[in-house]
């Protein structure tokens, strides 16, 4: 019998058939999908595979391998912890939108919040997610907290987590009051300077602590710098640290504390 010459689909599927295996058999290729991927070739449903999936993916890493039934409850946790998590992210995601607009210098810090608001595209939308962002994470934050005394989840072994919350509170705290005298109005102006003026009577360091915080005697310039240096980097960047503790020790304390 005379062979029929292949079709012109048939010999197209080939060379894709051919270009992807050539791919799949690449180094920078298996150096991205490690073994137990599915775009490895040959892979299959094996209980092998499926464990090398787990292990070997940042996201479901972060996963336990068990989870008790109570701790997937929504009306267990409230979700409390991972709404401050997902404003924390809004809160870094909408800041840098603003510090695109701000220059943080007496002569221009308001008037940069001004133009942003009447003359930036979305400027007035982002600057208030930000600043109604952080009041909902302060209220979350503080509600998480109020959440895990109610369940008794201080008590061993998660007494050094219920700590690191603390540090995570205070930092959260922090955030906020060095966010606000940013905007450089009347109302920041006052709000800074009576909590200055509170903190600068601090036992035997009062005056100290005071010059420090101010960057002077009297609030000023240095002021607005000091705290947005404070704001932008230094405290983000120690509550990132802390918060990779907290999560970390979620698990290792043998995940959400619940019913024995
Ligand atoms: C930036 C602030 C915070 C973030 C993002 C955060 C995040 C989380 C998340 C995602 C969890 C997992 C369970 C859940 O969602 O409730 C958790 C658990 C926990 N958090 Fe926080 N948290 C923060 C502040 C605090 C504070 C202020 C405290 C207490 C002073 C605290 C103490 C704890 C404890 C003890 C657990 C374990 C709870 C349990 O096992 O039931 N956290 N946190």
């Amino acid at each position: 019998m005379a062979k029929t010459a292949p079709r012109r689909s048939e010999q197209l599927s080939d060379k894709v058939s051919e270009v992807t295996g050539k791919v799949q058999d690449s180094q920078a290729w298996n150096s991205i999908f490690r073994p137990g991927s599915i775009f490895r070739k040959g892979y299959t449903d094996s209980p092998r595979n499926r464990s090398y999936v787990i292990m070997n993916s940042v996201l479901y890493h972060l996963h336990p391998v068990k989870v008790k039934r109570h701790a997937v409850k929504v009306s267990y946790t409230l979700c409390l912890g991972g709404l401050s998590f997902f404003l924390f992210i809004l809160l870094t995601v909408t800041g840098i939108f603003l510090m695109f607009f701000y220059r943080p210098t007496a002569a221009q810090a308001w008037d940069d919040i001004y133009s942003l608001q009447t003359a930036v595209a979305f400027g007035l939308l982002v600057r208030n997610m930000h600043r109604w962002g952080a009041h909902l994470m302060v209220l979350s934050v503080f509600l998480h907290m109020a959440r895990v005394f109610y369940h008794g989840a201080y008590k061993p072994p998660r007494e050094f987590n219920w700590v690191i919350g603390v540090m995570l509170l205070q930092f959260t705290l922090l955030l906020s009051f060095t966010g606000y005298l940013l905007p450089w109005d009347q109302l920041a102006l006052w709000a800074v300077t009576v909590g200055t003026n509170m903190m600068g009577y601090t036992p035997v360091f009062g005056k100290q602590v005071r010059f420090v915080l101010l960057g002077g005697f009297e609030i000023g310039s240095n002021t607005l710098l000091r705290w947005y240096v404070l704001h932008v980097l230094m405290l983000p960047f120690v509550t990132v640290i802390f918060m990779a503790i907290h999560f970390w020790r979620v698990r290792k304390d043998g995940g959400i504390s619940g019913p024995l």
